[in-house]
């Protein structure tokens, strides 16, 4: 799409942005105290529980601002890279760098005993997976666990916070209530509970804590009182104090629930879009140049341990919200429908030599969990296809460990297929002269639209089609 004439006064909403500007910090070098009683300017002792991907970042940051920092892990790797000064998360920017220096300055360390942690802390922060079970119901193995690994450190004036994604009631009825079984202390009036959603996105972290506001809940007042001051001396972003830890916990599942319903629609309408011949890239930018309409990229599938787990929070406790539980059900029919394809396209599966790039459930991040690209070796192989893969992030044995034949980068082979499951920039760079046999592109994410293909090599997209990404050269690449 390409504006011919009268481009809007104000920027063009054609692509949007979802980068605002990073807020400067305007903290105070703060007074640090014992015990803390959040009063604004004085900072205390930190734990967090659950030093992975998200909780080593928020260790970082809290230690930036002058909290003394214990990250507790049940992983002893985890808690030795940290007291060495390193990070055990490779791909987060800024991140090795970050523990490196608070590391040094003495304000992070690592443990493994959380109640020795907890009892000299003045806040506890919860950052450990809650993931479903085979029922996809919540699976709260790590967060008990969690949950009871602390109780013996909890003392009076300590707060409590839950940054992991819970379903709506469960810091009040369910962990709240553990902790007070456990103490015999009284939450809320001895000790404080409070929950505040992690909204960050891997890979944007640091830049994501400077700018989305910060929701948080109490189970009382003073509960949200005290979490709200501890993130203020913490963040640079907004604060935003929420009637109750429930309208925190619902935001949090509302947020990731509309855009998995969002992509679902955006896959439905990638659907129409090839069977009435146009470029959904370019429907959706006409569609999103309207302020009020944020239609989302569609895929081959949504992974990951949150946007298709979290709907399933919700749908735990309210099995009757029909739209979160169509849209759950479109967004993982997106591997059957290109399997269809596949099969229709090479006239069958049986022993065709495919090769499917990104296995991580998107590029950049090495997480596993939920990975489109699971279903989809296991659902190839079962028709019988020879399935190899590759990904940047992954070594041969973790290939071979997912159920495919490890490729090689850069070496000739014959496939008759390529599957993209990620977005990885790499495979703007595949060599295809290396692949004579190759008749098929499924790119399940629609990030290869723009390559020169050989004319023997049919490009499928999702909602793009050959002719539609021709037809439209100026529309931008989706992501
Ligand atoms: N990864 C994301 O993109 C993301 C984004 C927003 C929110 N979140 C939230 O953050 C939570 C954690 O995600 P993550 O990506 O950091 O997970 P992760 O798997 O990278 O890290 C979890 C860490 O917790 C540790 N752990 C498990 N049980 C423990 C216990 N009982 N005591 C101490 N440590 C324990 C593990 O060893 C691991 O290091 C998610 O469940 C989700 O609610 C994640």
């Amino acid at each position: 799409m390409t504006i011919v004439s009268r481009p809007t006064r104000i920027v063009s909403f054609l692509g949007g942005s979802i980068n605002p500007p990073a807020n400067l910090c305007t903290h105070r070098t703060p007074r640090s105290v014992k015990p803390w009683r959040a009063v604004p300017g004085t900072v205390g002792r930190a734990v967090v529980v659950g030093a992975g991907k998200m909780g080593l970042p928020l260790a970082v940051q809290f230690a930036r601002h002058g909290w003394k920092v214990t990250a507790v892990d049940v992983n002893p790797d985890v808690v030795a890279a940290i007291n060495e000064g390193r990070s055990h998360v490779a791909e987060e920017p800024g991140l090795a760098e970050g523990v490196a220096e608070v590391h040094a300055a003495g304000r992070l360390h690592a443990a493994a005993d959380a109640a020795a942690a907890v009892r000299d802390a003045d806040v506890a922060v919860l950052i450990v997976p809650v993931m479903l079970d085979d029922a996809q119901q919540p699976d709260y193995r790590y967060m008990d666990s969690a949950v009871d690994s602390i109780s013996g450190g909890i003392h009076p004036g300590v707060t409590v916070i839950f940054e992991t994604t819970l379903p709506v009631g469960d810091t009040r009825g369910r962990f709240a209530p553990r902790l007070e079984a456990a103490t015999g202390l009284k939450a809320d009036t001895d000790f404080f509970v409070a929950f505040s959603p992690e909204r960050l996105y891997s890979g944007a972290v640091f830049a994501n804590l400077s700018t989305y506001p910060k929701l948080v809940g109490g189970i009382g007042p003073e509960s949200g009182r005290r979490a709200a001051n501890f993130y203020d001396s913490v963040l640079d972003a907004e604060i935003v104090k929420m009637s109750c830890a429930e309208a925190a916990e619902f935001s949090k599942i509302a947020d990731t629930t509309y855009r998995d319903v969002n992509i679902a629609l955006a896959n439905d309408f990638a659907l129409y879009a090839d069977r009435v011949g146009v470029d959904i890239q370019e429907v959706i930018d006409g569609a999103n140049s309207q302020p009020y309409s944020h239609i989302h990229q569609p895929g081959i599938g949504v992974g990951g341990h949150c946007i298709p787990v979290y709907p399933h929070l919700l749908l735990s406790r309210a099995p009757d919200l029909e739209v979160v539980a169509v849209s759950r059900r479109t967004n993982d029919a997106q591997v059957g429908n290109a399997i269809k394809s596949l099969e229709t396209r090479l006239g069958g599966l049986d022993e065709v030599p495919i090769l499917v790039l990104g296995l991580t459930y998107r590029e950049n991040v090495k997480e596993l969990a939920y990975s489109r690209a699971l279903p989809l070796i296991e659902r190839l192989s079962f028709h019988g296809a020879d399935v190899s893969a590759y990904d940047p992030l992954l070594s041969a044995e973790e290939i071979e460990r997912n159920c495919a034949t490890p490729y090689t980068w850069g070496r000739p082979a014959p496939f008759r297929a390529i599957v993209t499951q990620t977005a990885d920039r790499l495979w703007e760079e595949i060599d295809l002269s290396l692949f004579p046999d190759l008749e098929l592109i499924l790119d399940g994410r629609n990030s290869l639209r723009g390559i020169d293909l050989p004319a023997r090599v049919r490009y499928v997209g999702i909602g793009v089609q050959d002719a539609t990404r021709r037809r439209s050269p100026d529309a931008s690449a989706s992501s």
